[in-house]
């Protein structure tokens, strides 16, 4: 075990740290040597069936439910086509219209979550098409679907998902630009650069990993381990890595936290905030600006109500949110439809370092499994 977890104290840390090296793999054969574009190969057979679908249905539970949420984000915004996101245990027991020009996608780490099973056998019986977006080789969702991309970021050990949830929202991405270049809604010179912007994604996810963002992040967590509620607020494509983020928190460190969207704070958690609140904030600046200016009064709100602002934002919005926010992390700027995959890491180390400082067993934490194979 110590050696699989190649020195790092736990494998949720390793797990994080390794996302560079695994995010590569993910990509790996998803770029056309000749063309330069984003390509499925997996998907190939079934192309023509997604870009003719009357809408896509994702369903997935807990983390992967989560990227599915960025993926209805990308696809629509990309992709053009209509996307619906289910929780997989709510989908099958209420008697969904599904037709045969449905597609409906799974994201499933483990590919055995019994809920998410279901709903594809469901969707199967419907004669709907079935996409599975799975970690696990040969696993019973890979076996059920009609088509699988595989994530080829390698087994995910500690229960808390961190490299699968950053592998499916990759995977999202590069269909999403497919999708939008095959229908014609992105050009042929986009599709070439957004592919080059999501081949620079694994460097600039190490460029967050750097030994003193992991010493300032360290130290953050230290002075926020008694804290007792967390908030997150994200917007647009941020908003998922905000429900993610509180998620991860929860999971290892037995912390309440909850996430919003930035805006949707005024509809009740704002209630909540005080000096002793925790709220971290996705605000990324360069081409983010419509959301920034948003995010950022939600921000100066919070402030207002003496809560500990942790902002995420990128070089751009460094020294502005430096004046408003307790702390600033900086990660790297990217197009606003790539931005959870930079964002999201901080919090993962943040949830981890929490975590580790208040003592959990961070692996297994207690009352969660890696994989619910019942319902
Ligand atoms: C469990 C795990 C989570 C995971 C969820 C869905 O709750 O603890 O980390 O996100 O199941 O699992 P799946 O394997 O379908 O992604």
């Amino acid at each position: 075990e110590t050696i699989q977890k190649n020195g790092y104290k736990h494998f949720m840390l390793k797990e994080i740290m390794e996302q560079p090296k695994v995010l590569r793999e993910c990509l790996r054969s998803r770029i056309n040597e000749q063309t330069g574009f984003l390509q499925l190969p997996s998907l190939d057979n079934v192309m023509d069936r997604i870009l003719a679908a009357r809408r896509i249905i994702i369903c997935a539970c807990g983390t992967s439910w989560h990227s599915g949420l960025v993926g209805e984000y990308l696809i629509e915004g990309l992709g053009r086509i209509p996307v619906e996101v289910e929780y997989a245990s709510e989908f099958r027991y209420r008697s969904p219209l599904l037709f045969k020009d449905d597609v409906v996608i799974v994201t499933s780490q483990s590919g055995e979550t019994a809920d998410t099973l279901e709903a594809i056998r469901i969707a199967n019986k419907a004669g709907a098409l079935t996409l599975g977006i799975v970690n696990v080789v040969g696993s019973s969702i890979a076996r059920e679907t009609s088509a699988v991309v595989y994530l080829q970021v390698g087994p995910e050990i500690g229960v808390a998902s961190t490299k699968a949830f950053t592998g499916q929202v990759l995977v999202l991405t590069m269909l999403a630009v497919i999708l939008g270049h095959r229908n014609g809604n992105i050009t042929d010179a986009e599709a070439l650069d957004y592919a080059r912007q999501v081949q620079e994604i694994p460097d600039k996810v190490a460029e967050i990993l750097t030994p003193e963002n992991l010493a300032s992040l360290k130290r953050l967590s230290a002075s926020l381990r008694y804290a007792k509620n967390f908030l997150y607020l994200g917007r647009g494509f941020n908003f998922p890595v905000a429900l993610e983020s509180a998620l991860k928190l929860k999971e290892v460190s037995y912390v309440h936290a909850e996430g919003y969207p930035a805006a949707e704070m005024k509809h009740g958690p704002i209630s909540l905030i005080d000096q002793q609140m925790p709220v971290c904030v996705i605000a990324p600046k360069r081409h983010h600006e419509g959301n920034y200016e948003k995010v950022r009064s939600n921000i100066q709100e919070v402030v207002a109500r003496s809560g500990n602002v942790i902002a995420i934002t990128d070089e751009d919005g460094r020294a502005d949110l430096a004046t408003l926010a307790e702390h600033v992390m900086v990660v790297p700027s990217t197009a606003e439809w790539l931005s959870p995959l930079v964002s999201c890491i901080p919090l993962q180390l943040l949830s981890y370092w929490i975590a580790d400082y208040r003592g959990c067993e961070i692996d297994s934490p207690r009352n969660l499994a890696k994989s619910v194979t019942v319902e």
